[in-house]
């Protein structure tokens, strides 16, 4: 007898699912201040004030520190974001991939005002998962997914990367880390809008040579050997860590966080001799000595072509054919 009216049952629970969807967005929007954003079709996302709305309900004794992002494709498609451990750089991307799906779903969003140019997809590389029945290591686990990102995601994508390359070496890390950021920016097609958060601070250097890459960072001050976190994203990169401070937060034993200073001050004492070191005895090594010795001032042929090469203007292949064309000079003399 059921089974004969399936149909309106299916239909009545329908209905009162989406009511019961939209009811909720919106007591969400009324109690916790929640505003209507803006749907554009251009490839901006402006967004003033954002909180994330589970981080900002779940804290007691402080309150949520709200962001502004922007992102566009013709001038800030990829932020790099450093900033100390514990400092609210995974917070901050979420954040924005959140506000971004629920603008779009059209619900309100927890934000002072946003216009939202409307994305084909969110892609994220966030944190550490392992999938060992799959047999799939944790790193093997972000390769994969790195590599499904880089595979499908197109202009109008938002991407979000927290911490590309951690689950390995340091330099194999970063240099995994810099080829993803290069290859979102540089590869013909892709120039998805991209969030990276990376404690690597080599990372900033990009934005020195890529015109869309903008670094930022959120800010900790220092006080009487102590830090104090203040979750706020402001431009520029940084170069500390802080992570023995987390540690010892943690509680781990004094004699460990003790030693592991000592151990820091060590690396980096010897990184900083290894930069310094000469070659080997004292000379340059042959492949070393410049080919052409030129006048002071004057300017190699090669380089005044290559400085008025228009990158942004040639096709994947011209510019390799640009590139042969440019060695063959070179080796030529
Ligand atoms: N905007 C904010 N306002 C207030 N508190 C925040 C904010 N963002 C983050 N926090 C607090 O800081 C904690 C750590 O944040 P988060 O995990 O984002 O740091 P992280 O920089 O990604 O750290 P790690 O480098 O260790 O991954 C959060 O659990 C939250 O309690
Ligand atoms: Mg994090």
């Amino acid at each position: 007898q059921v089974a004969t009216v399936s149909e309106p049952i299916l239909a009545v629970a329908n209905a009162l699912a989406n009511i019961d969807v939209f009811s909720s967005l919106a007591e969400l929007a009324v109690r916790y201040s929640y505003v209507r954003p803006e749907l554009t079709e251009d490839n901006r996302i402006n967004i003033n004030q954002g909180r994330h709305p589970v981080v900002e309900r779940s804290l007691v004794d402080s309150s949520f520190v709200p962001n502004d992002t922007y992102l566009s494709n013709d001038d800030a498609q990829l932020i790099v974001l450093t900033g100390p451990n514990m400092s609210g750089k995974s917070t901050y991307l979420r954040q924005v991939a959140i506000i971004v799906l629920l603008a779009q779903i059209g619900s309100f969003v927890p934000v002072a005002s946003a216009t939202i140019g409307l994305v084909d997809r969110v892609f994220t590389r966030i944190g550490a998962r392992e999938d060992l029945v799959a047999g799939q290591s944790t790193f093997m686990v972000e390769m994969v997914e790195t590599a499904n990102i880089l595979n499908n995601a197109a202009p109008r994508s938002l991407i979000i990367l927290d911490e590309i390359g951690r689950g390995t070496s340091t330099y194999d890390g970063l240099s995994i880390a810099r080829a993803v950021a290069e290859y979102i920016h540089n590869y013909p097609g892709l120039g998805a809008k991209t969030l990276f958060a990376t404690h690597y601070h080599e990372m900033v250097e990009l934005a020195s040579f890529l015109p869309r890459v903008k670094n930022f960072n959120v800010a900790v001050i220092e006080e009487a050997g102590k830090v104090i976190f203040l979750y706020k994203i402001l431009p520029g990169g940084v170069d500390k860590s802080y992570g023995i401070h987390v540690a010892q937060l943690a509680g781990l034993p004094k004699s460990v966080v003790y030693r592991a200073r000592e151990v820091l001050v060590e690396l980096e004492e010897d990184s900083g001799k290894a930069l310094a070191k000469p070659s080997p005895k004292g000379r340059r090594r042959p492949e070393e000595v410049p080919q052409q010795l030129l006048l002071l001032g004057q300017k190699s042929p090669l380089l005044e072509k290559l400085e008025k090469l228009e990158i942004d203007a040639l096709t994947p292949l011209e510019a390799i054919n640009k590139l042969y064309e440019l060695q063959k000079k070179a080796r030529e003399g």
